[in-house]
């Protein structure tokens, strides 16, 4: 969602922007602009569509050292070249990502008389430091003045045509980060828009402002006063975000799952091979009487599947919840809560409305994620990191698999503490996971002909499992929602009697999972009442379960682990089925990476 990118230095910002912001593709957006200042003025440039319009739109001739762009990803007002940003007054340029809650009431407010030229909450930001610089405050002073009346999520950057060598920035909420090199800083939503001019970086808190140049980055409170930080070394390397030779991203990060998972259990282990983690967490686990899991989109399955590993492996009740329902219906709470928030970017705006939430009732709090500098990472007690390595594509895959090994590995540390008789041992068990992961490498043709079987014309596909299978049925069928635009459902096997199954129709694919020891035998009973109707059924098994007719057999794994197997099928089918549509795969229509709006 949104990104950001502001350059001051002694090189063209043009092309270091651009850059930057193709680095913010995957966030998601819907138009792109940037605006670069020189002598002669602040030149802004801006297009609806692709980074590549933009590209072809800025005036390469036109020179400048400094710069801020902007990828949007509209929430007020329609994508559109004039609702894209920059923003300018007669002085002032910005750039903005989140939402200003308040927008009307200060509009209303303040600049009754301005007439706005855009749909955007953004503008009226810039037309408030316009307006207080010209009733006479300073750039410095109007812009923390305008972000004080501010309710709501803002990373900004701003230009000032009378300054032009200096980018103001503010943050609250949005995440924003500072970059620093020898004569040159940057901003950057995101560190790797800017792994291409340094890899230190500084953080920003919500209610700061930066003040940069190419020598100096000044934070400052809201208040004036100057706060001093330690920057950071950040641990990824430009390498990790490119394609190399795959066509898409998210192909690359499907066949990285077997890596992901040997590292998490590299990570997780000590020296004498038993699971490594940080006592604090293993005491915040054993000391809860009830663990809340908050999540959103494909972190949201992953806690499903979590909810069932640690209810079953450290018998400690567990409650999955998505988090923007959380946020506005909070249940009746147990007496002593853990709160667990899964998140791939960490930024997810609905999980940190509930941990903000949640601190404030003093409940313990606990982040997993593939990003721990993120704010979800920052602003929970403790985090475990996930260890995926950048995650591009916006249908999330690896980030998911390394979920639930994180959260199989945590319930089965609570179950050895807690002294639980345990036969199973998960670093070992993962080990077995990835050699299976591997066999999909070699199978992807087999998984192009069901996908160009079953889906190259239909406009619908069910997914249907019992028990763990179920909660994997519903990431297979977000997959194949997210990329391909087929109408897709998950169901429980049992439940789709129950009135669903009035959408069955002859040659309604049916995508049936069975691959839970307890349950695959009612499961195949639930595929013979849509096939009854007309369904043209995809079994997908494990070894030691299989019937003849079974399209994909995945290999024995573990119980508790199979949907760490058994997704990747359905992932492979989503990418094929949405590549033989024609479809965007890596960035999906009116999709984002990282919601960082409500
Ligand atoms: C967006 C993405 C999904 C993701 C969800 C939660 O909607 O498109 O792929 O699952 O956000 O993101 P998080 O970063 O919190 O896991």
């Amino acid at each position: 969602m949104c990104g950001i990118v502001g350059y001051v230095g002694a090189e063209d910002a043009k092309e270091i922007l651009l850059r930057g912001l193709e680095k913010l593709e995957y966030r998601g957006y819907d138009s792109a602009g940037l605006a670069i200042a020189n002598d002669q003025g602040v030149h802004v440039y801006k297009e609806k569509g692709r980074i590549a319009t933009l590209r072809e739109a800025v005036n390469q001739t036109e020179a400048g050292t400094v710069g801020i762009g902007h990828t949007r990803w509209a929430t007020h007002g329609a994508p559109s070249k004039l609702n894209a940003h920059p923003h300018q007054t007669a002085r002032y340029t910005i750039v903005h990502n989140g939402v200003i809650e308040n927008y009307e009431q200060v509009r209303r407010e303040y600049l009754p008389d301005v007439e706005m030229t855009s749909d955007t909450d953004t503008e009226i930001i810039v037309q408030l430091v316009e307006k207080f610089a010209s009733d006479g405050e300073t750039t410095e002073v109007a812009f923390r003045h305008a972000l004080s009346l501010l309710k709501g999520s803002y990373a900004t950057a701003l230009l000032d045509l009378e300054d032009p060598e200096t980018i103001y920035v503010g943050k609250n909420k949005s995440p924003l980060l500072i970059g620093l090199s020898d004569g040159v800083n940057v901003v950057a939503s995101d560190a790797m828009a800017m792994l291409q001019v340094t890899k230190e970086f500084v953080e920003i808190m919500d209610e700061e402002i930066v003040i940069v140049t190419k020598d100096n980055v000044t934070i400052k409170k809201m208040t004036g006063d100057v706060v001093t930080r330690d920057s950071y070394v950040a641990e990824i390397d430009s390498s990790d975000i490119e394609k190399g030779t795959y066509p898409h991203y998210m192909l690359k990060e499907i066949d990285e799952q077997p890596f992901v998972i040997r590292n998490i259990v590299t990570k997780y282990k000590d020296e004498d091979d038993s699971i490594k983690l940080d006592d604090n967490v293993r005491q915040a686990v054993l000391g809860a009487d009830r663990i809340y899991i908050i999540a959103a989109g494909t972190s949201y399955h992953a806690g499903l599947v979590g909810k069932e590993m640690i209810e079953k492996i450290a018998h400690i009740p567990v409650e999955t919840h998505i988090a923007s329902e959380f946020l506005y219906n909070m249940p009746i709470l147990s007496k002593k809560p853990l709160f667990i928030f899964i998140s791939q970017s960490g930024e997810t705006a609905d999980s940190r409305g509930v941990l903000v939430n949640v601190k404030k009732l003093g409940h313990q709090t606990l982040t997993i994620t593939n990003v721990p500098g993120s704010t979800l990472s920052r602003e929970a007690q403790f985090t475990l990191h996930t260890h995926a390595g950048p995650e591009i594509a916006v249908a999330s895959t690896k980030a998911y698999t390394a979920q639930m090994a994180v959260l199989v590995i945590l319930a089965v540390d609570a179950a050895r503490a807690s002294g639980l008789e345990m036969d199973f041992d998960p670093l070992q068990e993962l080990g077995i996971v990835a050699n299976a992961m591997e066999i999909f490498t070699e199978k992807k043709d087999v998984l192009e002909e069901i996908a160009r079987d079953y889906l190259s014309v239909t406009r619908n596909c069910f997914f249907i499992g019992r028990s763990m299978d179920y909660h994997v049925c519903m990431e297979g069928s977000l997959k194949l929602k997210e990329i391909s635009y087929i109408q897709a459902e998950g169901f429980a096997g049992g439940e789709l009697k129950h009135g669903t199954i009035a959408l069955i129709e002859e040659g309604t694919p049916v995508i049936g999972l069975a691959t839970q020891e307890n349950v695959h035998l009612n499961l195949r009973g639930n595929m013979k009442e849509v096939v009854a109707r007309g369904a043209y059924p995809c079994m997908i098994s494990m070894d030691g379960f299989q019937e003849e007719d079974d399209k994909i057999v995945i290999p024995k794994v573990h119980n508790y682990l199979t949907p760490l197997v058994s997704v990747i099928p359905l992932q492979l089918i989503a990418y094929y089925a949405a590549l033989h549509r024609g479809c965007d795969v890596d960035k999906p229509r009116n999709l984002a990476k990282s919601v960082t709006v409500e």
